[in-house]
């Protein structure tokens, strides 16, 4: 199997991003001058049968996604783009916004057409600063080159696309908070249901979609939904981005066929190419703070959907931080419990409290003063948060945990008898003569 395919990546660094004359030269808006030629419905059957999951973490079927808002009878109806890119490790709508952010107007543009929506919106993060004005050049250039705005390309549809901005909170990436945030009140998840394709922004029928999900429809329109599931697995057709970062030898941003193996995007010599200073594998975090970690015996695992989940797994957002063997997994687990009690909106109890308690607990482990009660209210907390949270965010901040007392315990169990595996924490000896 080929391990790197350039179905979505292929003009990041080979044009001008916001240059129209570029994106025609190679091959751009041929597959908006073809979704013109379909109907709304034969679009959608494409996007179905390219099995195109939403690259943006929750992994739900595009095309379902698609069918649900077509049968919703409103108008209007809105498109929005999630391009907030919260997930720390996570930089690949970054590559596609600043060099090839065309490609993700002509995917938002298709889709406009599919649900005859005049206004699509993008909700960029906040830090993207420059990337801002990188995409409002090439929405401003399309539009005078009439690829947006009225009659579009003569075809009396007319769509335009604004540019909205976070100011820097996690769960402003949650589909619902992020509506909110764009409306201007406070950006907090909303009770769901109703789902956003009934109510949706200013409780309109609204699609949102991730920007590399929305990269890929163009390419779905071309080359057919078919063509586009053989480049990637049984359960969910094409590429996704991953981004490398951590202790991997060549961190970046590497477009890779689904079912290619994990093995193969931290160590073949065009992807990870291994880690820095040949050091051994600890584990890998995928998927960003929100997902689970894997191990070593779990690198012959295909990089897709299903496979994944079936070892407890995810694709997430597409994140692969590879971590060596001097790292402390208590200490890296206290860290992402840091960002969940920094990102937490404090809404709901299990998520505002729970984070802070489970940092408490860590810090115990990592101190050297942990008990055995420690590791038994861990476990217990860890699902409380799980099934209780409201939103996301919660839910999923003790992924990372309950992937390391699956596959790790050992190494709590090490903590509790005084021993750091990686030689960073106090051990009892220590935390005793501290006291
Ligand atoms: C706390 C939280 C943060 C999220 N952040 C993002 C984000 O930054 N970008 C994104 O595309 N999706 C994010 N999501 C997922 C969105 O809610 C939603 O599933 C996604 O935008 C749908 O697009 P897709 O189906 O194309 O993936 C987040 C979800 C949660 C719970
Ligand atoms: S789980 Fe609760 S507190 Fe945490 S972000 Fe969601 S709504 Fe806010």
């Amino acid at each position: 199997m080929t391990k790197t395919v350039q179905l979505i990546s292929g003009n990041c660094g080979r044009i001008m991003p916001d240059s129209v004359s570029d994106y025609l030269k190679v091959g751009g808006y041929e597959a908006l001058r073809k979704a013109f030629s379909m109907t709304p419905e034969q679009i959608i059957d494409e996007v179905i049968s390219a099995k195109l999951l939403g690259r943006g973490g929750a992994a739900y079927p595009a095309g379902s996604k698609w069918k649900q808002l077509l049968d919703v009878e409103h108008f209007p109806k809105y498109i929005v783009c999630n391009a907030d890119e919260g997930e720390p490790g996570t930089f690949k709508d970054k590559l596609l916004l600043s060099q090839d952010p065309l490609r993700v107007i002509e995917g938002m543009t298709i889709a406009g057409y599919v649900f005859n929506s005049q206004d699509g919106y993008i909700y960029i993060r906040g830090e993207y600063r420059e990337i801002q004005k990188v995409f409002q050049n090439a929405v401003d250039n399309a539009i005078k080159a009439g690829f947006l705005g009225d009659n579009i390309m003569g075809s009396g549809y007319s769509y335009t696309i604004h540019i909205m901005t976070g100011a820097g909170a996690y769960v402003c990436g949650e589909n619902s908070a992020l509506l909110n945030s764009i409306e201007g009140i406070v950006g907090r998840p909303r009770i769901k249901p109703p789902h956003l394709a009934e109510v949706g922004l200013y409780k309109m029928p609204t699609l949102v979609n991730n920007v590399e999900t929305f990269a890929n429809i163009p390419v779905i329109v071309l080359m057919g939904g078919e063509k586009f599931l053989g480049y990637g697995a049984e359960d969910c057709g094409g590429t996704k981005l991953v981004c490398l970062s951590g202790h991997a030898a060549r961190r970046g941003v590497y477009e890779v066929p689904l079912g290619v193996s994990l093995r193969d995007i931290i160590y073949d010599p065009e992807l990870g190419g291994g880690l820095k200073n040949n050091k051994a594998l600890k584990f890998f975090h995928l998927g960003g703070q929100s997902g689970p970690c894997g191990f070593p015996d779990q690198l012959n695992t295909p990089y897709a959907y299903k496979a994944l989940r079936t070892i407890g797994l995810s694709v997430g957002s597409g994140a692969v931080v590879v971590m060596d063997d001097s790292v402390c997994i208590i200490e890296y687990l206290k860290g992402v419990t840091e960002f969940f009690i920094h990102e937490s909106c404090g809404k709901c109890t299990p998520c505002r409290e729970g984070n802070s308690r489970l940092h408490e607990i860590l810090t115990r482990f990592t101190e050297g003063s942990a008990t055995e009660q420690d590791l038994a209210l861990l476990k217990r907390l860890s699902k409380t948060m799980t099934t209780a949270s409201f939103c996301g965010l919660g839910q999923a901040a003790t992924t990372a945990l309950e992937s390391c007392l699956k596959h790790a315990l050992p190494e709590f169990e090490a903590h509790l008898a005084g021993q750091c595996p990686a030689g960073v924490c106090f051990t009892k000896e220590k935390a005793g003569e501290k006291k």
